[in-house]
């Protein structure tokens, strides 16, 4: 037996990180990488919120706050829960973490006990089966095809409930799909739930202002209000406003589970940033007009990403709904030669390959539980964009 303790063995490094960080290491040994593996918008913190920042810190807001964040900001996400999704808070039932990661990972730790299932439709975020794994508890992952516009099948859902699932995770829009749910889809959802009055929903709503098209977001607890007292409503201020460093994540939900949440952070890592807090506010209640400019900016490079990506050999590419992430198939590049005379068996095999033949890094499929296919992230410059589908084109000709 090692010194580290056998929960450790349940889960592995983010893929996604890993994958970033063999970019970074390749460019900083000097090679002709593009790094299109990470999940952060590459656009900077809008001034409002920095400025926000900065005047906290002078006026001294630098000292502990209440550990589930500030009456600030409780307040201000009541109000954007309001506004933004029709749904009623209050201020007792918000809790604020270092990240949405600590607020997934605080509500799954309080409620999963050992052999606990939680519903994890895939493709899904890596996160959720792993913090899962931690609790002891057993991810059940449902396949939702591209067929089905990488969506959960009511029927799919309804055979995955057992009298041990705790939970249902929807992530709308997906990291790494891109796809969406819309409000008839939910209804959908919500249909099977009210049948298992035991599970509660989990929705990851972090991307909720990255749709395109004129998609219009819908989350389930409004869709829904039957469901509300077993929904947990998780946000964050990380990618619509471009905040990823500053770490910061809420959720709204029913009391009993947000008391929890804020007793586990008492013991772990205390209340967030409060320089990041009083950011967090004016993010909230200040201007949203970068979010439409970011939109449209995204929407250009998602069109661009999906035509030449749909134009190299044995991919396609499906037009997602929001984030900032598509994900082609790459079966037909499966079982293909490359010119070092190595063919390719899975997706894993053909990220590898791009990396080592033409530099750009993305993420495989199977590290999102639905192969063989990649994830590409285009919160990246429309050149850099333009330049690494170009090299993916070569790359794909090149096999035989
Ligand atoms: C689906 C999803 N949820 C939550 C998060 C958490 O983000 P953060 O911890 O930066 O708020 C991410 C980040 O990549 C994500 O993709």
């Amino acid at each position: 037996m090692g010194f580290i303790a056998d929960r450790l063995l349940r889960i592995k490094p983010s893929p996604t990180i890993a994958m970033a960080n063999k970019a970074l290491t390749l460019k900083a040994e000097g090679k002709d990488v593009i790094g299109l593996a990470a999940g952060e918008p590459d656009f900077d913190t809008p001034s409002n919120i920095k400025e926000a920042a900065k005047r906290a810190i002078d006026r001294g807001e630098t000292k502990y706050t209440v550990v589930d964040g500030t009456p600030e900001l409780k307040k201000a996400i009541c109000a954007k829960f309001k506004r933004e999704n029709g749904l009623d808070y209050q201020p007792n039932q918000i809790s604020v973490g270092t990240g949405g990661k600590q607020v997934l990972y605080n509500a799954l730790t309080v409620t999963v006990n050992p052999g606990d299932e939680v519903v994890v439709p895939a493709p899904y975020w890596v996160s959720y089966p792993d913090i899962v794994n931690l609790c002891e508890g057993t991810p059940v992952a449902v396949t939702c095809p591209q067929n089905n516009g990488f969506k959960l099948r009511p029927e799919d859902l309804d055979a995955a409930i057992t009298k041990k699932t705790k939970w249902l995770i929807l992530n709308s829009p997906s990291n790494p799909t891109g796809a969406a749910y819309t409000r008839k889809e939910l209804r959908a959802v919500a249909d099977v739930l009210l049948d298992h009055p035991q599970v509660w929903v989990l929705t990851d709503d972090i991307y909720e202002h990255l749709t395109y098209d004129g998609f219009e977001f819908a989350t389930i607890a409004e869709v829904e209000p039957k469901l509300y007292p077993r929904t947990l409503t998780l946000n964050g201020m990380s990618k619509a406003y471009c905040m990823t460093g500053w770490r910061l994540g809420y959720a709204g939900g029913p009391v009993e589970i947000i008391k929890a949440m804020a007793a586990l952070q008492s013991q772990s890592t205390t209340n967030p940033s409060s320089i990041t807090q009083a950011a967090g506010v004016e993010a909230l209640n200040g201007t949203q007009d970068f979010i439409p400019k970011h939109g449209a900016i995204f929407k250009e490079r998602r069109d661009l990403v999906v035509t030449m990506l749909n134009q190299a050999d044995g991919l396609h590419c499906p037009v997602p709904e929001g984030a900032f992430y598509v994900y082609p198939s790459c079966a037909g590049a499966i079982g293909k030669r490359t010119q070092a005379g190595k063919t390719l068996a899975t997706d894993t095999e053909f990220c590898e390959y791009l990396l080592e033949s033409v530099g750009v890094a993305v993420v495989p499929g199977t590290a999102f539980g639905l192969a063989p296919h990649f994830r590409v992230s285009y919160a990246a410059s429309s050149e850099q964009l333009k330049e690494a589908c170009t090299r993916i084109q070569k790359a794909c000709a090149a096999l035989n």
